[in-house]
């Protein structure tokens, strides 16, 4: 198992790169290998764009990436959505540059071609100088196939992928459940951060399904709980498991008493959420409801990791950007309840605030590890990286392999379609 891997010869041949226990060096600094990534995996396979609530209106648009390539996501008049790359046809401006809005239309900067929200070439300054057979129907932007499900929007320049909803498989049954943390009300986001990270991509796609790293790196998290709050987060020897769900998908499940958090209303309410439920209450909620909004807001007590850039953790998305072999971009996006009490999204972003935030005590000291994987693999290349924890001790699971709560099963999924895709 630790033998070394030959690194010099082995040509970023899949087969050599990937094994069932160990990978090798070269899939965290390969530039190489990164390029072939963008064509194979993110050109190729369902990519997260946005969530629906962040376009909530007829005209909404938002930027995104499906691998390093900008896009737009975008509701049209209809309603239907659209994702297309932020390029103009002319000269390939970005057409562009707002984050997000509302708009009637698309107008490059440059020479000011105009396009609709469905991306169609829509006027040019002095479009007669072109000649009599240039076409304004084929000059529209570069279009994705889109399909969403549970408001999650991806898209994929892929056309005859399988449908999102087969893509997905196994994990729907968890995408389900994440979004009961709309607790009776829609799920929509509530904002947003991004920062920036030196390390490869799949550094992060590791991330979300590993407990092994919780009580160690998040030590100082802990320490900032009531007592009562600590021991829920101290799931390593508990109940938990974790599950390989098909496609690279896998769902790590710390806290299984919170998994269906419409169930077992009765059970009493921590601590820490008490002067929420009272000001609940004091508000006018029935006392079920004022149950079913506390439960959303302490989120679902596991992790979902969706090959191969979105995670649906705890009580928000995770959304990785690929941008070069060594950095990666992430955005936490908090989510609450659309229509629901303005005191349960404001608990939301505070708890939101607490571990995701840039002065949380979470994701600060997760980004530390992660750089360091990148500035140790500059050290010792024929030294595998080791994904074999707990690999003896697999049962099967409903759709894949499952194993211990901390065991690097989800690891090893999201590797073996790394694998298959790159293969193909
Ligand atoms: S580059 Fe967009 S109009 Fe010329
Ligand atoms: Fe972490």
């Amino acid at each position: 198992m630790n033998q070394l891997i030959d690194v010099k010869n082995i040509a970023l041949d899949p087969d050599q790169l990937v094994h069932n226990d160990k990978i090798a060096t070269p899939m965290y600094t390969s530039s190489e290998l990164f390029e072939q990534e963008q064509e194979k995996i993110f050109r190729n396979t369902w990519v997260w764009v946005a969530h629906t609530s962040e376009i909530p209106d007829k005209g909404s648009f938002k930027l995104s990436k499906v691998g390093r390539e900008p896009v737009i996501v975008v509701r049209d008049r209809k309603d239907n959505i659209h994702v297309m790359v932020n390029r103009c046809r002319h000269r390939a401006a970005t057409v562009c540059e707002v984050h997000k809005g509302k708009t009637s239309s698309f107008q490059c900067p440059y020479h000011g071609w105009g396009y609709g929200l469905d991306g169609s070439l829509r006027a040019l300054p002095n479009p007669e100088q072109y000649g009599d057979d240039f076409d304004k129907s084929q000059h529209g932007m570069l279009k994705l196939r889109v399909e969403s499900y549970q408001g999650m929007i991806f898209a994929t320049f892929n056309e005859s992928v399988e449908p999102l909803e087969d893509f997905l498989g196994a994990a729907k049954k968890w995408i389900d459940l994440f979004m009961k943390q709309g607790g009776g009300y829609p799920v929509k986001t509530l904002g947003e951060h991004q920062f920036s990270v030196p390390m490869n991509w799949k550094v992060q796609l590791e991330n979300t399904t590993d407990a092994y790293h919780f009580p160690i790196v998040h030590k100082s998290f802990l320490q900032s709980l009531d007592e009562e709050a600590e021991k829920t987060f101290t799931f390593l020897d508990g109940e938990g498991f974790v599950e390989d769900l098909g496609n690279g998908h896998s769902v790590m499940v710390m806290i299984p008493e919170l998994v269906d958090l419409e169930e077992d209303l009765e059970r009493k309410i921590p601590e820490r959420f008490e002067e929420l439920a009272q000001a609940l209450r004091d508000e006018g909620y029935p006392e079920d409801q004022v149950r079913r909004i506390v439960r959303a807001v302490g989120g679902s007590g596991f992790n979902l990791n969706l090959f191969p850039n979105v995670a649906c953790s705890m009580a928000f998305f995770r959304v990785l950007t690929p941008v070069a072999v060594d950095k990666t971009d992430i955005r936490h996006i908090a989510i609450g309840m659309e229509g629901g009490p303005d005191i349960a999204n404001r608990v939301r972003l505070r708890l939101h605030e607490h571990f995701q935030g840039p002065m949380g005590f979470g994701s600060p000291d997760d980004a530390e590890v992660w750089e360091r994987i990148q500035r140790g693999v500059d050290g010792g290349a024929e030294l595998p990286i080791l994904v074999n924890r707990g690999i003896e001790k697999e049962v099967p699971g409903e759709a894949g392999p499952r194993g211990h709560v901390s065991d690097e099963t989800g690891m090893r999924a999201a590797y073996a379609m790394w694998k298959r895709m790159m293969q193909e």
